[in-house]
């Protein structure tokens, strides 16, 4: 044999070689290897190059155009290879990581507001639909508003109604009820006439029982102006139970006391569980207590800045919590603050 076929021979060799054993690369990190070993510094054909120096003069075009081809038809191959590898990888990834979309979605886990919050937001609703505003004020309060300007000194033996909070500051406590805010917007209104809603959590040093908490909403609502009378308390307090119990609600107001209203009464709904004929929730009575009312107090409209003589109103302090048990027959006023989920998550 020649030195020149024995050199295109090996040359031969070295590209059946190599493509033999690309047929049988499965993946890229073989086809690395492969792309080293056949195509790298150190490999056969990398080698011819390198030695065609000692090639003799009239073969070395012959040799340098061969193992060119051969190298390309490497290079080719590897390509092709990579085409193929890379086309099953893929086919097997979708395979694999394919989606079900007929399988059953997951439920997310939905929040909902509080049973007080939905029952505070019906009653702003239903308020705003009769012209009140919603007005904020302040859950720490001082003794000056949540009693003195309220007429009820500090001597003054109706103070036991309301169990206090107090701070270690003196004379600042927790609002024991939301009336303090009507000396908060009286003062920001005068003189103008005021028609709101005063929401916010109440606080009270009390025993805590299935109809008594140490924390509960009030919504306070305060009407000032000229000519208000207590036909306007009446009409409007009975326009609110129908909106809010259904229009066949019947109500009645029982005379009662309270230092900031004069004269006082307490609104009463008929017992919607048993109609009025009596049963354990309305203790066999046939009614129903939801709230406090009056013909604001002279002294209390003019701390408020309104003169008594020109200007007139009236309050009234309701318990959205006492709406919501009523509304949902809740027997126990307790549920409402332990934040247990079994039981929120009924409403
Ligand atoms: N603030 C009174 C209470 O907490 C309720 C009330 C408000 C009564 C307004 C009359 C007028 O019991």
């Amino acid at each position: 044999m020649t030195d020149e076929t024995n050199i295109l021979a090996q040359l031969e060799q070295i590209q059946q070689d190599a493509l033999m054993r690309l047929e049988t690369i499965q993946d890229e990190s073989d086809l690395q290897a492969w792309r080293t070993a056949h195509l790298g510094r150190s490999s056969a054909i990398m080698q011819v190059f390198s030695g065609l120096p000692e090639v003799p003069k009239e073969l070395r075009p012959q040799v340098g155009q061969r193992a060119n081809q051969v190298k390309q038809a490497l290079e080719t191959a590897l390509a092709e290879r990579n085409a193929v590898i890379h086309q099953s990888s893929l086919e097997r990834s979708l395979r694999n990581e394919r989606m079900d979309v007929t399988l059953p979605g997951r439920e997310p886990i939905q929040g909902r507001l509080h049973p007080a919050t939905q029952t505070l937001r019906d009653l702003y609703a239903i308020f705003a639909e009769m012209g009140f505003q919603v007005y904020r004020t302040r859950d720490v309060e001082t003794d000056e508003y949540n009693f003195e300007l309220l007429n009820i000194p500090a001597y003054h033996p109706a103070r036991d109604m309301w169990d206090t909070f107090y701070t270690s500051t003196p004379g600042v406590i927790l609002r024991t009820h939301t009336s303090p805010g009507q000396i908060r917007v009286m003062r920001e209104y005068c003189p103008d006439p005021i028609r709101v809603v005063l929401p916010g959590m109440c606080y009270r040093y009390e025993q805590i029982s299935a109809r008594s908490e140490i924390q509960f909403n009030q919504l306070e609502l305060m009407v000032v102006g000229r000519n208000i009378t207590f036909g306007d308390l009446k009409g409007t307090l009975n326009d609110f139970a129908r909106r809010m119990f259904g229009e066949n609600a019947r109500t009645r107001l029982r005379p009662s006391y309270f230092p900031f209203t004069e004269p006082s009464a307490e609104m009463d709904v008929e017992c919607f569980i048993c109609g009025g004929k009596g049963c354990t929730i309305c203790k066999g009575s046939g009614w129903l207590e939801i709230m406090g009312c009056g013909m604001v107090h002279p002294t209390v409209l003019q701390n408020g800045g309104y003169d008594p003589h020109e200007y007139s109103g009236f309050a009234a302090g309701l318990g959205p919590e006492r709406i919501a048990l009523l509304r949902h027959r809740i027997e126990d006023i307790r549920y409402f603050w332990q934040n247990d989920v079994r039981f929120l998550e009924q409403f």
